[in-house]
C-alpha cells in the first residue's frame, strides 16, 4: 500500500459514530498496482529504463493475484520481460556485496576478506540452479545444485581459531548445515589460503560442501517476493547466459539472454485514485474539529487494523455539501 493516493468518501447520516468500533465491515481491498505491457521490443536495461522512465519499474510480480491482474494485448513477441535478474557482477567475477553474492554460511554475509580459490571456469550457476558450493580434493570450489548429496566439512571456533572436521556421511547442502550448526559452528568458513589448505587436505577423494552459497535474482525494484512462477525446467541457464526473466503467453516465466531484444511488462504503483464510499450513522456535528478528527483516527486505527501502512486520512468537506451535513452527510477526503 506504499504512497498510494486514495480518496474515500464517508457519507455520514443519522445518528453516533460509532459504525467504525461496530459494523461488521467487508475488508477494503483496492487495486494497489497497475500491469502495463509496451510492445516496443528491447533489450532488458532498455526495457527497465523505460518502466522507470514511463511507469515505476519492470513489473514485480508477488502473487497469482498479481498474475490475474494481467491481461496481455497481441504483441511483436511472445516473451514479455519482467523485474527479475540475476546479477552477474556480483558472483561472476568481482568480490562484491550484493543482493546475488556468495554469503558464508557462518556468517550470512559476502567474506571479509575477499579470499576465493574458485575451480576453473566456476562459479557457473551451471543448469540455473547451483548455487551451493564444493571444494574437490585440489582444494578448488564449485557451484553444485543444494539438493545433491555429497560430503561435507564444519567448523569449530576455538581459542586457536578455527577447526575443521570431516563429515563422511552424505548430505545436502542444507542438510550438512544444520548438521554442522548442531554439532559444530557451522559449515566450513574459509577465509585465506591457509584455511582452504587445511580444509583440502581433510578431503582426500570427493567433493565436500563448504559454507559457501548465495541466493539467485533480484527484482528490479529491490522488492522482496519470493514467489516465483517458472516454466517447467527453467530456469536453466542455456549456454551460461540467461540472467534476465520474461514472461510467456501463459504468464510462465523463463529465465532468457539480457540482450535479447523483448517486449515489456511495467509495473505502475502510487498513482492509483480510488473512490470507497461508506455509509456513517451519526448526528455530530461533524464541522467541529474535535469531532471529525476523533472520526478519522478511528478510520485510521481501521485501515491499519487491515494491513493498510503509509497513508494519511484528511477532511475535505465541500462548501456544498456544509448545509447537508446535520441533516444528510459530508465527504471525507483521504490521501
Ligand atoms: C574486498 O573487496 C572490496 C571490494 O572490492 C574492497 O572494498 C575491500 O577493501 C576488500 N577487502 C579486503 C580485506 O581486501
Ligand atoms: C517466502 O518468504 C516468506 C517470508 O519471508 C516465507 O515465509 C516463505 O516460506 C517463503 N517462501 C518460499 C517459497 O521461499
Ligand atoms: C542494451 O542496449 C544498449 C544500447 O545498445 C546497450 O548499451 C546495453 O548494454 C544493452 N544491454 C544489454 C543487457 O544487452
Amino acid at each position: 500500500m506504499d504512497g498510494h493516493a486514495l480518496i474515500l468518501t464517508f457519507v455520514v447520516l443519522g445518528s453516533g459514530f460509532t459504525f467504525f468500533a461496530h459494523s461488521s465491515y467487508s475488508p477494503i481491498h483496492l487495486p494497489t498496482r497497475r500491469y502495463h505491457y509496451v510492445d516496443i521490443p528491447m533489450n532488458f536495461t532498455q526495457a527497465r529504463d523505460y518502466c522507470r522512465e514511463k511507469f515505476t519499474d519492470l513489473a514485480t510480480i508477488r502473487n497469482l493475484e498479481d498474475i490475474s491482474m494481467l491481461n496481455r494485448p497481441t504483441m511483436k513477441k511472445d516473451l514479455a520481460w519482467i523485474g527479475l535478474s540475476d546479477d552477474v557482477k556480483s558472483w561472476k567475477t568481482a568480490l562484491v556485496n550484493d543482493a546475488n553474492s556468495w554469503r558464508w554460511s557462518v556468517t550470512e554475509q559476502t567474506s571479509k576478506t575477499n579470499y576465493s580459490n574458485w575451480y576453473m571456469g566456476e562459479p557457473n550457476f551451471g543448469g540455473g540452479k547451483q548455487v551451493c558450493v564444493g571444494i574437490n580434493v585440489y582444494g578448488g570450489w564449485t557451484d553444485y545444485i543444494c539438493s545433491a548429496a555429497k560430503k561435507s566439512v564444519c567448523f569449530d571456533t576455538n581459542a586457536n581459531g578455527k577447526s575443521y572436521v570431516f563429515i563422511s556421511t552424505e548430505k545436502t547442502w542444507q542438510e550438512a548445515q544444520a548438521y554442522c550448526r548442531e554439532y559444530h559452528t557451522d559449515l566450513a568458513l574459509i577465509e585465506n589460503a591457509e584455511d582452504n589448505e587445511a580444509v583440502r587436505s581433510l578431503n582426500a577423494q570427493s567433493i565436500a560442501w563448504i559454507g559457501l552459497y548465495r541466493v539467485p535474482w533480484t527484482w528490479s525494484d529491490k522488492s522482496s517476493s519470493n514467489f516465483t512462477n517458472w516454466a517447467s525446467g527453467s530456469p536453466d541457464n542455456i549456454d551460461g547466459d540467461e540472467h534476465c526473466v520474461a514472461e510467456y503467453l501463459d504468464s510462465k516465466w523463463h529465465d532468457t539472454p539480457c540482450q535479447d531484444e523483448n517486449t515489456l511488462l511495467c509495473h505502475e504503483d502510487g498513482k492509483l485514485k480510488s473512490i470507497l464510499r461508506v455509509k456513517l450513522q451519526s448526528d455530530a456535528d461533524l464541522t467541529d474539529e474535535a469531532v471529525s478528527t476523533k472520526i478519522l483516527q478511528q478510520m485510521s486505527t481501521l485501515l491499519t487494523k487491515q494491513g493498510w501502512t503509509d497513508f494519511s486520512l484528511r477532511w475535505n468537506i465541500q462548501p456544498r455539501k456544509l448545509k447537508e451535513v446535520k441533516a444528510a452527510g459530508s465527504d471525507c477526503g483521504v490521501k
